[in-house]
């Protein structure tokens, strides 16, 4: 299989930790220049910023709200001056504000279609041209199998997720011709800083779902987006890969 990222650009939101992180580590040892987005200058975004600096990684860091548009299109601008335009974008940035429909707010709503659905918008909006002058593009979102299956306590996270799967097949029929491919990703039950906030008994139901037993990891992501990002998958556009274990098929 052909793996070569070196001379890609890569950006990928949401970089500062669990699936992101992972996401552009996996670029990174891959010779790609990788630009790390988080929604802002956190700890956590400062910590990876120098841990892939020690490393010895093309990279750089910007962190912006991905629902903002305007920040959005200076995160792009900025991109393409450091490295050139942005030639694979991992639309991993997510949030969750779980409540049940009836108590739901309106704001809680809000948010998490604006990150989750929004910030795929703005992003992918932003490369496309250069993707198409170049003929050659990657837009890999990564939704959930709750995009599929739905949630109770998930109605805003659910839509935003489903969303991404009919905003990806629409813009992979749209630019298909042009070298541009648009996958999706949805991860299952993955360890990470969201999930640890979960109820053990609610991992101990999950994991009786999941027939290969064991929760994903952020790696097993990861290697899903290198493999739809690499040329090999070039004939596979507008899909939903599930990450899961087998959880949902
Ligand atoms: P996490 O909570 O550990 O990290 C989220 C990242 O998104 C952070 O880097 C944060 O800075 C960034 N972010 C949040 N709001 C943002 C904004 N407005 N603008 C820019 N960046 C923003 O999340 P985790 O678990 O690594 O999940 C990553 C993605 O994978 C999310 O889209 C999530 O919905 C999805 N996912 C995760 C699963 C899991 O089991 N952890 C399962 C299925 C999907």
């Amino acid at each position: 299989m052909i793996m070569d990222f070196k001379n890609k650009n890569i950006l990928v939101t949401g970089a500062s930790r669990g699936i992101g992180k992972r996401i552009a580590e996996a670029f990174a040892l891959q010779g790609a220049n990788v630009l790390l987005n988080a929604s802002r200058e956190s700890d956590h975004f400062k910590a990876a910023l120098a841990e892939f600096d020690k490393a010895g990684y093309s990279c750089a860091g910007y962190a912006c709200d991905v629902a903002n548009t305007a920040a959005v299109k200076e995160m792009f601008a900025f991109a393409a001056e450091k490295f050139g335009s942005v030639d694979i974008l991992v639309n991993n940035a997510g949030i969750t504000r779980d409540m049940l429909l009836m108590k739901m707010s309106e704001d809680e709503w809000d948010m998490v279609l604006d990150v989750n659905l929004k910030g795929v918008f703005n992003c992918s909006k932003a490369c496309i041209r250069p993707m198409m002058k170049k003929r050659w593009g990657r837009i890999i979102n990564i939704s959930s199998i709750i995009g599929i299956i739905g949630n109770a306590g998930q109605v805003n996270y659910a839509a935003s997720k489903a969303g991404m799967i009919g905003f990806s097949k629409s813009v992979a029929k749209e630019v298909g011709k042009r070298g541009i491919t648009c996958n999706v990703v949805a991860p299952g039950f993955i360890e990470s800083d969201m999930t640890a906030a979960l109820s053990d008994e609610l991992k101990v139901k999950y994991l009786e779902s999941i027939p290969v037993n064991r929760f994903g990891r952020a790696s097993d992501v990861a290697k899903a987006v290198l493999f739809l990002a690499g040329d090999d998958a070039s004939f596979i556009t507008g899909q939903v890969l599930n990450v899961d274990g087998g959880m949902v098929m």
